[in-house]
């Protein structure tokens, strides 16, 4: 009976029938014929395919054989011919998947089968050699540790891509005064700039974590076999260093069985949404009606179907949204690895879904957000209209009253009197006289009104890392030199360093 083809497309999920239980292999087509007397029920194929998912590490996987074959030559368990055949068939497929052209079969399970056994067809006995001491089970290791690691390579620079779009706008925003909150209630006032730094802060701790957390990606597990290793004497520090490996694992069982190095990726990438969506929720509410201190680009809204006039913040919502499903596969992750035992379970295999669903999300969230960041406008005159709403120079004033020499506790009581005293009247602090703050602490001379009101507030400050210009200024440089140089050094990759 002819092998029936089944072309599984990027977004085509093979779909379970239950009555399609035709048997589609022909003999000995399975990796694992030998030891079988019964062919595989179609709905366990359909049931434990990976192939419609794991396809897009055809190329980490054909990276990885071409090192395995080389350091099969070195140990002399390849001839130089053989050596060339598989390469030039290995390339081929490469590009035959690239352009394509390469069919699918369910039959072969996941992308690993598939590769060997179109190596095979094509280059006869030679290719039969590929999978001298390998198993599935390391090389499945090996290919998502090599995805991953491009991967993170990538979402590294998407990061930089927005801490470049903040750090863009500082000069321009320098002068905006912004209220800043805490509990969502008018706290002090902050330099924009000041705000545009602090998502600059904490993408910069994503972007340590990705490399902290490449470190442990970039470990050569190839060559560990199914579990304990092989008697062929491989050389695995050999394909270790082709591939760009920085280490080798060292126990054949651990590489077979964990999948931290995923799980830790899935978390890097949870923190990253977890940023996004605070910045989203930020910003939409800042775009409100109510607020109105932003303006976000109308390229990057949408409308509604019955209401003509809404602009919708939807590329913010979805970025917030979205944070729900990376965090979600995290926890899948988490799930999925809980109680297994050593080593390799096939289980694992539920690993790839949600950690190619995570990189796909932040990456995509962060090549919206580095537009949207630059395409931003304040409207600055909202914005300075209702500074003077929510006395936020109090605390500078306690604090004018404490470096006069009165206790934090009773400054703090005078100057909350005293707002008290201007919220009846509804006025702003620097509305009141000197006779009125008399009333409240006879120290008060006129240099008070040298804190009052936002702007002076703002100057006011002098502590490292505070909005105070200076400081501002000083980090704004520091980020602009630190963004240049990395943005000169594209090329370099977040481990060279190491
Ligand atoms: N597709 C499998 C996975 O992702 C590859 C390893 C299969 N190994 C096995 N012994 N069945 O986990």
């Amino acid at each position: 009976m002819s092998s029936k083809k089944i072309k599984v497309t990027p977004d085509s999920k093979a779909v379970f029938h239950p009555l399609e239980k035709e048997k589609t292999q022909p003999e000995g087509s399975k990796a694992w014929g030998g030891v079988f007397t019964e062919s595989t029920d179609r709905r366990v194929e359909l049931f434990t395919e990976s192939i419609s998912y794991d396809r897009r590490l055809f190329e980490a996987d054909i990276r990885a054989s071409i090192a395995h074959a080389e350091m099969l030559l070195s140990i002399g368990i390849l001839t130089v011919g053989e050596l060339a055949k598989m390469k030039e068939g290995l390339l081929e497929i490469r590009r035959e998947i690239e352009e394509n052209r390469f069919v699918f079969n369910i039959e072969f399970e996941d992308i690993h089968l598939h590769i060997e056994h179109a190596l095979i067809a094509k280059i006869g006995d030679p290719g039969r050699k590929l999978h001298t001491a390998r198993s599935r089970n390391d090389q499945v290791v090996t290919d998502m540790r090599l995805w991953i690691r491009d991967a993170l390579d990538r979402v590294d620079r998407r990061l930089l891509d927005v801490q470049s779009a903040f750090v863009t706008r500082c000069d321009a925003d320098f002068e905006v005064i912004l209220p800043g909150y805490t509990h969502t209630r008018r706290a002090q006032p902050v330099l924009a700039p000041h705000i545009w730094l602090a998502y600059c802060e904490k993408f910069e701790r994503d972007r340590q974590r990705i490399k902290d957390c490449r470190k442990r990606v970039n470990v050569a597990g190839l060559g560990a076999a199914a579990l304990a290793g092989t008697s062929i004497p491989i050389d695995r520090f050999k394909t270790a260093e082709l591939l760009d490996f920085t280490g080798v694992a060292a126990n054949s069982l651990d590489v077979s069985s964990d999948r931290d190095f995923i799980l830790e990726s899935a978390f890097c990438l949870t923190q990253i949404a977890l940023h996004l969506s605070t910045l989203a929720e930020e910003w939409i509410l800042w775009s409100t009606a109510e607020f109105n201190f932003l303006r976000l680009p109308q390229s990057f809204c949408t409308g509604s179907s019955i209401m003509p006039q809404k602009i919708n913040p939807d590329v913010l919502e979805l970025i917030r949204g979205k944070t729900a499903r990376v965090a979600g596969n995290l926890q899948s992750l988490i799930v999925l690895t809980k109680g297994l035992p050593l080593a390799y379970n096939r289980d694992l295999q539920e690993d790839k879904e949600p950690i190619f669903d995570s990189f796909d999300t932040v990456e995509t969230s962060l090549t919206l957000a580095a537009p949207l960041v630059a395409g931003t406008t304040l409207n600055q005159n909202v914005i300075a209209d209702r500074l003077d709403k929510g006395y936020l120079d109090a605390t500078t004033l306690m604090e004018y009253l404490i470096m006069k020499g009165v206790p934090q506790r009773t400054a703090h009581g005078i100057v909350g009197k005293l707002v008290r005293s201007a919220m009846e009247k509804e006025v702003p602090l620097t509305k009141l006289s000197l006779k009125e703050f008399h009333e409240f602490y006879e120290g008060f001379d006129y240099n008070v009104f040298s804190v009052l009101g936002a702007k002076n507030a703002v100057e006011a400050m002098k502590s490292y890392a505070s909005t105070a210009p200076e400081q501002v200024r000083m980090q704004i440089d520091h980020w602009k030199q630190k963004i240049e140089r990395e943005v000169l050094d594209g090329t370099e990759t977040a481990d060279s360093e190491n």
